[in-house]
């Protein structure tokens, strides 16, 4: 069995993009691997959240991922800030890391654009923290988008460099979990191919989001005018709603609208109806689940002890290698 580790940002809820990118597959590899998932509560600090919103915000993804299907029996599900020895090993991974190799990482360098006034050692470490979080269950996997892969770059030199330094073959180099074809891509309702969170207010549907709200932002996606000959190629907006409703809604329906387009007789509206009644329906039992969840103090305090004691016994024996290894000997 292949260990596969993957960090959740604390931030936000997951929406519909999410839960058929990522959370499906976390699903599914539960399954067949020995999977490390955890909230990355300490990386989160780089934006100082309060202490009132780091902890709603945790409880908040945990809770969500768990009623998407993350089995806690199956995978180990975590908090990083649970296992101080990630925190140990970025330490001493940070002094193998230079400064000129964090720099040039394009998230940082993205970051000191956006936000020059909070440009702290943490946002430059982060990939040393994320390796840290990785190279600590010796991970052979690690499911993550296009948008981390340099950082899986960076991983494996740390890995190898440590590897190299005290001619060990300790860490195995890590690699990007590669969904390929299985991956659901998921539009925006703004006329963009991708649903996400930061793409503006109204692009992204969210499971907690309730029906009311769900219906308006179907209602307002983008459209166009209607197509003026029979069998027009679709424009990019209206493609991303068929999608959707592919994603979502019975074949039959999708058959029906696409009839409609193709001899001229769609009216918008009833597509956006129907495809908000297909989304309400898909997210409801979801939501109910979430909510039912986070009342459910007593579940949460055992699932996140379960992945604490599990987690631990992993990390807490690499560290121990580790710290033999470079020559933190007892006397
Ligand atoms: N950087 C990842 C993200 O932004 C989150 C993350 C932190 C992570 N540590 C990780 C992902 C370790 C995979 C493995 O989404």
């Amino acid at each position: 069995m292949e260990t596969v580790v993957s960090g959740i940002r604390p931030t936000g809820n997951l929406h519909l993009g999410n839960y058929f990118g990522a959370m499906r597959n976390f699903v599914k590899m539960q399954e067949t691997n020995h999977c490390y998932f955890f909230i990355a509560d300490y990386h989160s600090l780089t934006t100082h959240p309060t202490p009132h919103d780091l902890h709603g915000n945790v409880k908040q993804v945990l809770v969500e991922y768990l009623a998407c299907g993350l089995d806690p029996e199956k995978a180990t599900l975590y908090l990083q800030s649970d296992i101080p020895e990630t925190a140990e090993l970025y330490l001493i991974l940070n002094m193998n890391a230079y400064k000129g190799e964090l720099e040039r990482c394009t998230s940082f360098k993205d970051k000191a654009r956006t936000q020059p006034d909070n440009v702290n050692a943490g946002l430059l470490t982060y990939p040393t923290l994320m390796a840290a979080d990785i190279i600590i269950h010796k991970a052979h996997k690690v499911p993550v988008g296009k948008d981390q892969e340099q950082h899986l770059e960076m991983t494996r030199t740390f890995a190898n460099r440590f590897n190299r330094m005290y001619n060990v073959e300790f860490f195995p180099e890590p690699v990007a979990y590669n969904f390929g074809e299985s991956l659901v891509k998921i539009p925006g309702l703004d006329g963009s191919t991708k649903m996400g969170k930061s793409e503006g207010e109204g692009n992204a549907i969210f499971l907690f989001d309730s029906p009311e709200v769900i219906r308006k932002k179907v209602m307002r996606a983008v459209t166009d005018s209607g197509p003026t000959k029979p069998h027009q190629k679709k424009p990019q907006a209206i493609e991303n709603l068929f999608n959707l409703m592919k994603a979502l809604s019975a074949p039959e329906t999708v058959q029906f609208f696409d009839e409609a387009y193709n001899n001229c007789s769609i009216r918008y509206g009833d597509l956006k109806k129907q495809l908000a009644e297909d989304v309400v329906k898909f997210t409801t039992p979801l939501r109910e689940r979430i909510l039912e969840l986070l009342q459910d103090d007593a579940y949460i305090h055992k699932v996140v002890n379960m992945g604490k004691e599990k987690a631990h016994a992993s990390a807490s024996k690499t560290v121990r290698e580790v710290r033999e290894i470079i020559g933190f000997k007892e006397f």
